[in-house]
């Protein structure tokens, strides 16, 4: 059943967080459905704009559409990851998301809440919800001064005032966090004092949380004893998930574990049975990997369990 991702945050709120993960193909979209299933959590499925192109936005929505049909328990939101201003308009108008994402925070201010705004009130016509960005990801190093490290970090003082003026649904917040598998170089965590500062001056609001892969060491290990170059990988402690979600924090966005997963399977598969040429195999044992992970990462994310409570509130609505 697809959802809007505010009705899942009005029940997550405040007690756990819900799992946003990206597809870009058949056997991601398979391994998803499969996990968050098995592990009863309700879950938001993202698209990117790279994903939207990789072979053809039409194939995804025919990929998530049959999904919804060979999984009849399933609960999720389909969402655009940070989509540009045409982006968005582009699936407002498909009939098909439930959820924008409106990433101008590369712009100053003002013009950041321009841009949300203008998508704010497309989405809202046709009943679609919007998450919006403030702050920048990434370049929070260790040996950056504070006031400099301070300035990538969204200012919970703007924040209020974005969303009061933008009418976004949902903020994602830099808090120190990084896309990509390289993370930290030292020992930096999640900047809880800026998320419970945010939360104090727009409580209730739900926050976003990118860039929240964990990159398993184990994982790395693995892929880099299979022939890959992983050197100081780094993620999000995992274990921290539900501080955050204590602060607000309702939607956990994790893309490039499921990269690290797949990229694991397959380099192990072709080590280990290297007169092999069939994808089936290798891509058998890659969706059954990444089911396994995305209910161990629900785990973390207070959402395993949470399937019936869910469609029981959606249902009372
Ligand atoms: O935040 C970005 C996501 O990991 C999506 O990555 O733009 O390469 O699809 P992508
Ligand atoms: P990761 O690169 O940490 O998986 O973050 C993904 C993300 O934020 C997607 O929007
Ligand atoms: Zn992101």
């Amino acid at each position: 059943m697809i959802v809007t991702t505010k009705q899942l945050f009005q029940h997550a709120y405040g007690k756990y967080a819900i799992g946003a993960y990206n597809i870009n193909n058949l056997e991601q979209t398979m391994g998803l459905f499969q996990g968050n299933v098995d592990s009863k959590a309700p879950f938001i499925i993202q698209l990117s704009k790279g994903a939207r192109s990789y072979t053809n936005k039409k194939m995804l929505e025919a990929m998530t559409k049959t999904a919804n049909e060979i999984f009849p328990d399933a609960i999720f939101a389909v969402h655009l990851d940070h989509g540009d201003e045409a982006t968005c308009m582009d699936c407002i108008n498909s009939g098909f998301y439930s959820s924008v994402m409106i990433d101008a925070s590369a712009e100053p201010l003002q013009k950041n809440i321009e841009i949300t705004k203008r998508v704010v009130d497309a989405a809202h016509a046709k009943g679609l919800v919007v998450e919006a960005e403030l702050g920048k990801l990434g370049g929070v190093e260790e040996h950056v001064s504070v006031n400099e490290a301070d300035a990538h970090l969204t200012d919970p003082k703007e924040a209020e005032i974005f969303v009061k003026q933008s009418g976004c649904d949902s903020l994602a917040c830099a808090i120190g966090t990084s896309h990509g598998a390289f993370k930290f170089s030292g020992s930096q965590g999640l900047h809880f004092d800026v998320l419970a500062e945010i939360q104090k001056r727009l409580p209730g609001f739900p926050l976003v949380m990118h860039g929240s892969s964990s990159v398993p060491q184990d994982e790395v290990a693995r892929i880099n004893a299979a022939g890959g170059q992983l050197k100081g990988a780094k993620g999000v402690n995992a274990d921290e998930f539900k501080r955050a979600a204590t602060l607000g924090v309702t939607k956990i966005n994790i893309d490039t574990d499921g990269r690290l997963v797949w990229c694991r399977v397959h380099r192990e598969a072709f080590r280990d049975d290297p007169a092999n040429f069939d994808l089936r195999p290798p891509g058998k044992v890659f969706m059954k990997e990444y089911a396994k992970f995305i209910a161990a990462k629900n785990v973390k994310l207070g959402s395993a369990g949470q399937l019936d409570a869910v469609r029981a509130f959606i249902a009372k609505k």
